[in-house]
């Protein structure tokens, strides 16, 4: 049976084919081709709303910044911008998109654990909301660029080791991201030290889907054993489901568990920030592929025409997830591994899921791909990377367009 809860918000069976906004997947892959990321338009802002409200009716000075390295496009940031979010960006190139996308440059913090001149540099030249400083060369890059005060925050480690994957973890002992707790104290000092910097407050982000509230908890009480600041920007993290087993945190107990450990450790009269990603658009997308070809060996496999060039998360994470074979709705499944067609035994999208007598020719959607699977895309193969289509009230239009050869081509250097 279809697992609706974890399918767009508006997905709908609609005969042997699924309605996504309105639009009917195999018109969507008729006009675009496959593999294409396609989004829910509506769940996004609807998303973007809910995230706001939840902060802002449990604590009034509440702002959320999309994290744009969940899905670095233009269009996706401009649909979140409309929806009253700012962006966190890392480093000169997202904040370029950013700024494309009509976010107002003073609602945009930018981060990095190693950034460049030039990213210190675009940070003050479009006079963002808040620089955060990583560690002590941020501070003498920063005083070295600005000629006028630059507001900043300083990313604390707050040494909480998060129960998450372990390249998704950010928060602990060994981290390279931020200011271990005992050096904090010396980095205010530096920066007190330097005219053009402005500290209005302290940031710890401690991982990326993590499903324990808790652990957000401890890294807010972290932040308190430290100097007092009018501004907390908690980061991003929370955890979405993939497989029906996974269970979530909803919205509303993390934001009860954020705001009430803010106001027990650090206070009501504060501004607090978030930073949410995978969160924001996860479950808004997914990714709409054909099968190209079925083998049955000692496994079976099913492949599609995408693969480890468009959704590396099983590859690198082993995040499992749970595809459909669209119009197969009451077939009998088959165990089978879903791989892509890269060259590689590492190519699998996820491995031992049920599929419904998949042929040849089939739509394939695997659903809940809507976040960094777009921005860790590749030309592995060379591979052409997807379109990005948001589909509302029953039209489809394209975010991004599919790459072309002639994109592949054309930063090489013709002798
Ligand atoms: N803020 C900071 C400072 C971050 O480092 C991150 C994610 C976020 C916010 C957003 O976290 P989210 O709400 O999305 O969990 N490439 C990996 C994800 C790495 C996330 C890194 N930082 C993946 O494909 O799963």
């Amino acid at each position: 049976m279809l697992d609706f809860s974890l399918l767009p918000p508006s997905a709908v069976v609609d005969g042997d084919d699924l309605r996504i906004g309105g639009c009917l997947l195999s018109e969507i892959a008729a006009r675009f081709g496959t593999p294409a990321y396609v989004f829910d338009e509506r769940a996004l802002r609807e998303r973007a709303a809910e995230y706001l409200n939840a902060m802002r009716s449990r604590h009034a000075r509440s702002r959320a910044c999309f994290a744009v390295k969940a899905f670095p496009s233009v269009a996706m940031i401009r649909v979140l911008v409309e929806s009253g979010l700012g962006c966190d960006v890392v480093g000169a190139g997202e904040l370029r998109l950013a700024l494309a996308a009509g976010a107002d440059p003073r609602t945009i913090v930018m981060h990095g654990n190693a950034k460049s001149d030039q990213d210190i540099q675009a940070a003050i030249a479009a006079r963002i909301g808040y620089i955060v400083v990583d560690g002590f060369d941020d501070i003498d890059r920063i005083g070295r660029f600005a000629s006028q005060r630059t507001p900043v925050l300083l990313r604390v480690s707050p040494g909480v080791e998060s129960a998450t994957h372990a390249a998704l973890a950010t928060g602990g002992k060994a981290s390279k991201f931020g200011v271990p707790v005992d050096q904090v104290p010396d980095a205010i000092a530096r920066m007190r030290a330097v005219p053009v910097i402005d500290l209005h407050g302290l940031h710890a982000h401690i991982g990326s889907q993590i499903l324990n509230t808790e652990q957000f908890e401890a890294a807010v009480e972290a932040l308190a054993s430290l100097e007092r600041f009018g501004v907390y920007d908690f980061g991003g993290g929370l955890g979405v489901r993939y497989v029906p087993e996974d269970a979530a945190p909803s919205l509303a107990e993390y934001a009860d568990r954020l705001v009430a450990a803010a106001h027990k450790h650090l206070g009501e009269d504060i501004e607090i920030l978030i930073e949410p990603g995978r969160s924001m658009v996860a479950r808004a997308g997914l990714t709409l592929y054909r099968v190209v070809t079925v083998k049955r060996s000692a496994r079976v496999h099913v492949a599609v025409d995408g693969g480890m060039g468009d959704n590396l998360e099983h590859s690198l994470y082993g995040q499992r997830f749970t595809p459909v074979v669209v119009g197969r709705w009451d077939q009998e499944p088959v165990l089978a591994d879903l791989v892509g067609r890269h060259c590689e035994s590492g190519d699998v999208i996820t491995p031992d899921v049920r599929l419904a007598c998949p042929r040849i020719g089939d739509l394939l959607v695997v659903p809940v791909t809507g976040a960094y699977c777009f921005t860790m895309a590749n030309n592995y193969n060379a591979a052409l990377r997807p379109p990005v289509i948001f589909c509302a009230a029953g039209s489809a239009r394209l975010g991004v367009r599919r790459e072309t050869f002639d994109d592949l081509l054309a930063r090489e250097v013709a002798p």
